[in-house]
């Protein structure tokens, strides 16, 4: 229960898309998407957002998010911003690639806490605005890994206001967007075209990985502005690795299909409510609105994951892995991260275990 790789079966049709496929391991895969697999991820984007994208000019298809979320910020941040070194303001805790590609491109980047006296989210509107005007992208994960936490159209909004005011890029980290409790989370690109805002701020991530459980198939894509996708893919053509053809015809097929992915939400939503049934009566459990995360309260996360590893061979992450700072500045120390990714029987068996060891 450590590590947030899926564990549900993927649909069972995609080793019949691969096969009828195969041919495409014989060619170079075109560097910007196929224009089947770009317009797919177009049309998904309008049917879960109402927001239309240009299928050739603003969207491209990643190997995971991870990658993109890397190489989008070599592509676009500046050398630069207010006469100094660039600032990135990351949520904390946080996904670790946001802090490799600050450090990558030299900039500063900036943790702002996001625990529960914030709502579970960063307050990026509490940042001091001499900061601000250093800021040349903004890191947001909704919904949060590791908090659950989802930024709804109010969080979005202000998030853009603030990014236009002091001239900042948001890479909105989306990858657990389709893994919900109730209502399906808003995006940012949606609250951008209802706002109508520069689609140029915004950049969006998302994944097969979680949605369609196929983290080994590395697909998701990118989606923007029309300048900020052109730079991406100038970087791609020189420094980085198309998805080979028979992967993009998967990745077609499962952006094209929703009903394994509301099947797959249904296995969430039973886990959700075992979840709330074993451990919601505990002071400060936050039942998660989205994503497969458990963001437990414990004193000291780390001793409490070594407690649980040893007397019941249940493992689970420490919250100040997933964080920056020292002592009493170290938002998630006293937390731990639990996946809830196994099958039913075996989330239900580890939770009773889990509780048994540390709250009982
Ligand atoms: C917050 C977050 N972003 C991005 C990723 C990367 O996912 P992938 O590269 O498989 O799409 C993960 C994976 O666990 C994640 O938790």
């Amino acid at each position: 229960m450590a590590i947030g790789e899926p564990r549900h079966a993927f649909p069972d049709w995609v080793a019949r898309v691969l096969a009828d496929n195969v041919q495409g391991f014989g060619q170079y895969p075109a560097n910007d998407g196929t224009p089947g697999l770009q317009q797919t991820i177009a049309d998904w984007i309008a049917r879960r957002y109402g927001a239309r994208v240009r299928a050739e000019t603003q969207v491209l298809p990643l190997n995971g998010t991870r990658e993109g979320l890397f190489n989008a910020m070599l592509a676009l941040c500046p050398e630069t911003k207010a006469g100094g070194r660039p600032a990135v303001l990351i949520p904390n805790p946080f996904y670790q690639t946001y802090a490799a590609a600050a450090l990558a491109v030299g900039a500063t980047p900036v943790f702002v806490p996001a625990t529960e006296a914030t709502g579970n989210l960063p307050d990026y509107t509490s940042v001091q605005p001499k900061v601000l005007n250093r800021v040349a992208v903004v890191y947001i994960c909704s919904p949060a890994n590791p908090q659950g936490a989802v930024a709804d159209r109010e969080y979005w909004a202000e998030l853009l206001a603030l990014a236009e005011r002091h001239d900042f890029r948001i890479f909105a980290d989306e990858c657990y967007s389709e893994i919900y409790r109730n209502a399906p989370p808003p995006g940012a690109m949606q609250v951008a075209a209802e706002c109508g805002a520069d689609p140029d701020r915004v950049m969006i991530f998302h994944s097969l990985s979680k949605r369609s459980n196929l983290p080994g198939l590395r697909a998701g894509f990118a989606a923007g502005g029309v300048a900020s996708i052109a730079r991406m893919k100038q970087l791609r053509a020189y420094a980085g690795a198309p998805l080979p053809l028979p992967l993009q015809a998967v990745a077609e097929a499962a952006w094209r299909d929703e009903d394994h992915v509301t099947a797959n939400r249904a296995f969430y939503a039973a886990k959700y409510a075992l979840a709330d049934r074993i451990l919601g009566a505990l002071p400060g459990y936050i039942p998660p609105a989205a994503g497969f995360f458990l963001w437990l309260p414990v004193e000291d996360g780390e001793a409490a994951a070594l407690k649980l590893w040893r007397e019941t061979g249940v493992r689970v992450l420490p919250g100040a892995y997933l964080a920056h700072g020292t002592g009493d500045q170290m938002p998630g120390a006293d937390r731990i991260r639990v996946a809830m990714v196994a099958e039913h029987q075996d989330i239900q068996r580890g939770l009773l275990r889990l509780r048994d060891c540390l709250y009982r």
